[in-house]
């Protein structure tokens, strides 16, 4: 991989990674289309990273399919796909771990412990393997997105980081990979996120000022739902991630909820709404083009 990596710079390309942890979608192909204008080469990972699940939660049963994958990549542009096996990225039990700090204390930090740690861990890796110029991340994991952008601040990566817009199902549902576990049942349900979080927008534009009010809101619509179980809403500032006292423009509105078995994630920023984000086409499937 470096090796290639190393001949692109050689040639004077600049090179764009996307890193995911594969089933793609149209989330992760907009990442492509975003990391294009920034970079002449473009390399895809695909990794489905042990060390960021916790032991209760579905590395086993997460999604995989490498060759749709692989088709997917390549029509959208990727240059070069990088899907090693665990084996090759831990070739022995993994000892060192970066730690997000003050950044994970909020919003997954607390309900995924080591999660982002082990984030950091792969991403660091995938950093100087793959040596690229600019790497994108998607607002969808706001968290994640923050917490590489001061990893690479603080230690010093070359690296521009991209952080893009969520991309959302016609009716608002954020796509994720885990999206495939809902049942019909649980996918028609599952737009209650992203409505519940709309009507915490509304009560900051009709003029909010306490933040516990917009997060009543969010857990109001989500309450009309019983299998929904919500572990947290939270509104934190965008840049510290912690929960703010007074709202402002630009705070971020966050959500994590069980439907079922499936945990979701989701977010706005206030000011913004759900407005400043991609939707697809009624029943788009991400299209080999
Ligand atoms: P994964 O969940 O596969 O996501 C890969 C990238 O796609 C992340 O940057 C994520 O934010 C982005 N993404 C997912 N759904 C999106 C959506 N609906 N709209 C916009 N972007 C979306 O995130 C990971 O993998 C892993 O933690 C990883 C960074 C690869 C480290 O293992």
């Amino acid at each position: 991989m470096r090796a290639w990596s190393r001949a692109a710079r050689a040639r004077g390309q600049r090179i764009g990674l996307v890193p995911t942890m594969g089933y793609l979608h149209e989330g992760h192909l907009r990442l492509v289309d975003h990391l294009a204008e920034r970079s002449d080469t473009r390399v895809m990972s695909i990794f489905v990273n042990p060390l960021q699940f916790g032991p209760k939660e579905d590395l086993a049963s997460y999604p995989r399919d490498l060759a749709r994958d692989r088709a997917l990549a390549d029509a959208r542009g990727i240059d070069c796909l990088f899907a090693p096996e665990d084996r090759a990225m831990y070739p022995q039990r993994p000892r060192v771990r970066l730690t997000p700090g003050e950044l994970a204390s909020h919003l997954d930090g607390p309900w995924r412990p080591g999660h982002f740690e082990g984030v950091l861990t792969v991403v660091a890796k995938l950093f100087h393997i793959i040596e690229p110029h600019a790497a994108a991340f998607g607002r969808k994991d706001v968290q994640q997105a923050r917490i590489i952008r001061g990893m690479v601040e603080e230690l010093n990566f070359p690296i521009e980081i991209l952080v893009t817009p969520i991309v959302r199902e016609s009716d608002g549902l954020a796509l994720s990979s885990r999206n495939s576990y809902l049942s019909p049942s649980e996918r028609r349900i599952a737009v209650s996120l992203s409505m519940a979080l709309e009507e915490g927008h509304r009560r900051y534009r009709s003029g909010a000022g306490m933040p516990g009010e917009i997060v009543a809101a969010v857990k109001g619509v989500l309450q009309q739902e019983r299998v929904i179980v919500p572990q947290y809403v939270e509104l934190v500032d965008q840049d510290t991630l912690l929960p703010v006292t007074v709202v402002e423009a630009d705070n971020v509105l966050a959500v994590a909820a069980f439907i079922g078995k499936t945990r979701l994630i989701d977010n706005i920023i206030l000011g913004r709404g759900l407005d400043g984000d991609e939707r697809l086409p009624l029943s788009a499937k991400p299209a080999l083009r």
